[in-house]
């Protein structure tokens, strides 16, 4: 995939369709028939024909003949001009996508035009996302290509010499960002026996090496040596070893106190000896998907060169029942000194997380994110729309929700009342791992607010990480959730 900035006129541009996107609303609609059946007069059946509109995710496909340089020309509705906001350039830009691609289009050309009053930069960047982000499928491993698995593959902005500069620093930041996000989709999507803890940490160590910032990977010794107990208690049933990752990007001032990032890093949860059903299981590839969003968030802010100070880290593991797995009743202890009882194994993702909260500390972090496909619950309660946001940082969770407003990867908060603690109280150790189906994500995340010390958020996405199907520019499967949203926090912090 590449993009591109032209400021040639709309008909000299070579590709395979021009794109336009046009607002239904009368006025600029009128305008744009007007200027485009001028330009391209084998457009005029089309606009006579009252099929097009202008009406949000509407297209239509027309052959240009000799009027331009591109052999079509799709034009794409925005709906009305007052309701545009950036989500609709991305979702338009998508549609216009598919639609090339269906089409057989490898190389489309867009034209920015200011809408709606948003910036050229934002609009460039929106169309980027839009379109290239729509193009993605996990299809790596396969050797016979589907019928329908034509892509676009080159795009294109075209604009004017006094938007040039807006529209390429927008599109710039915009491929990023698609990199960042395509990592992260490829990393959830790859499926155990290609994405293991080791494989997890050279991934990162690649990245980190390629856009510029430094990675350590503690071993399954080390990790021994600092006594981690739910780290290693998830990860005994299982013949491959834990890591943990931690990355640093520390391009901020020195007196800075770093942003960490934590994420879930269970490359498969076979729910261990509290085993899961078979129906879905293979979902349970994509539990590692907080760490993909870590590791693309990392990617996307050392390429962005963002002037800030970041730490990445990932504890890593496979959740698998076997003779030497952790069992109910088990006592584990964590790095901390802190212990708890295992009430049920499928719960593990909080046990190797409360060690990498604990690790966290080292840092002295201005804030603490976790990300983690942690309960179930969170599906039933807000379903792959929107993330399950919990913490003890007002100030952080309102930072994510005004990064949520412009990304669409919408937050809202859970809350954690200390009456729910009582779910989670042992008669053994200090907590036990699960407190039944009753408000289970808050749960989960008391039992992680017990190893922070810190201004800490912790986003809970279990439905938001793993979608059931694909819609707009958003990919079934392993979504990428997360880097988007962090990365426009971090830019706009
Ligand atoms: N990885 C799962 C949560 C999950 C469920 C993620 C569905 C994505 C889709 C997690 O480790 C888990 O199994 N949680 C249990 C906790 C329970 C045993 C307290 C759950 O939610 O059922
Ligand atoms: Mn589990
Ligand atoms: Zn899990």
């Amino acid at each position: 995939m590449s993009v591109t900035v032209s400021t040639a006129a709309r008909q000299s541009v070579k590709c395979d369709a021009i794109i336009v996107l046009i607002p239904e609303t009368e006025r600029q609609f009128g305008q744009h028939e007007k200027a485009l059946t001028a330009s391209i007069p084998h457009l005029t059946p089309v606009f006579e024909s009252k099929d097009f509109t202008g009406k949000s995710l509407q297209t239509a496909l027309a052959y240009c003949g000799s009027a331009a340089s591109a052999p079509r020309i799709i034009l794409t509705g925005l709906g009305e001009t007052q309701k545009v906001t950036v989500e609709t350039l991305r979702r338009a830009a998508a549609a216009a996508a598919k639609r090339a691609a269906a089409s057989g289009c490898q190389h489309i050309a867009v034209e920015v035009q200011t809408v709606n009053g948003i910036d050229a930069a934002t609009i460039a960047q929106a169309i980027v996302e839009g379109a290239l982000l729509s193009q993605y499928a996990f299809d790596k491993y396969k050797t016979i290509a589907p019928s329908n698995g034509k892509k676009v593959k080159k795009l294109t902005l075209i604009t004017d010499k006094a938007h040039q500069k807006a529209v390429t620093k927008g599109a710039d930041a915009g491929w990023v960002i698609v990199e960042g996000v395509t990592l992260a989709r490829d990393l959830a999507n790859a499926p155990n026996n290609e994405i293991y803890p080791v494989t997890l940490a050279r991934k990162a160590q690649e990245v980190g090496r390629k856009s510029g910032f430094k990675t350590t990977v503690l071993d399954k010794a080390k990790i021994e040596e600092l006594k981690m107990g739910g780290l290693l208690g998830v990860n005994q049933g299982s013949t491959r070893p834990p890591v943990m990752i931690v990355m640093e990007y520390m391009k901020g001032p020195k007196s800075e106190k770093p942003l960490v990032l934590v994420g879930k890093g269970v490359t498969f949860d076979t729910g261990g000896i509290s085993i899961k059903p078979a129906a879905g299981m293979s979902d349970m590839k994509s539990d590692m998907h907080g760490a993909a969003s870590v590791i693309g968030t990392m990617q996307t802010i050392a390429k962005l060169g963002l002037k800030r100070n970041v730490v990445g880290i990932v504890p890593a593991t496979e959740n698998m029942p076997s003779g030497s797995a952790l069992v109910p009743g088990d006592i584990i202890t964590f790095m901390n000194g802190k212990t708890a009882e295992i009430d049920n194994t499928d719960a593990e993702g909080r046990l190797i997380l409360a060690d990498a909260l604990c690790y966290a500390d080292r840092y002295k972090p201005s804030a603490v994110i976790d990300l983690a496909t942690l309960t179930g619950a969170v599906v039933i309660a807000l379903g792959s729309v929107t993330t399950g946001m919990m913490g003890t940082d007002q100030k952080t969770m309102s930072r994510l929700r005004a990064a949520a407003e412009k990304t669409n990867e919408y937050v809202c908060e859970l809350p954690l009342h200390e009456e729910y603690e009582e779910l989670i109280s042992s008669d053994y150790a200090d907590i036990k791992n699960s407190g039944g189906r009753s408000a289970g994500s808050i749960t989960a995340a008391l039992f992680l607010k017990h190893f922070v010390s810190y201004p800490w958020v912790h986003l809970d996405i279990a439905g938001t990480g793993i979608q059931p199907k694909a819609a707009h520019y958003v990919c079934k499967g392993g979504s990428g959730v997360g880097v988007r949203l962090l990365t426009e926090m971090l830019r706009h912090w």
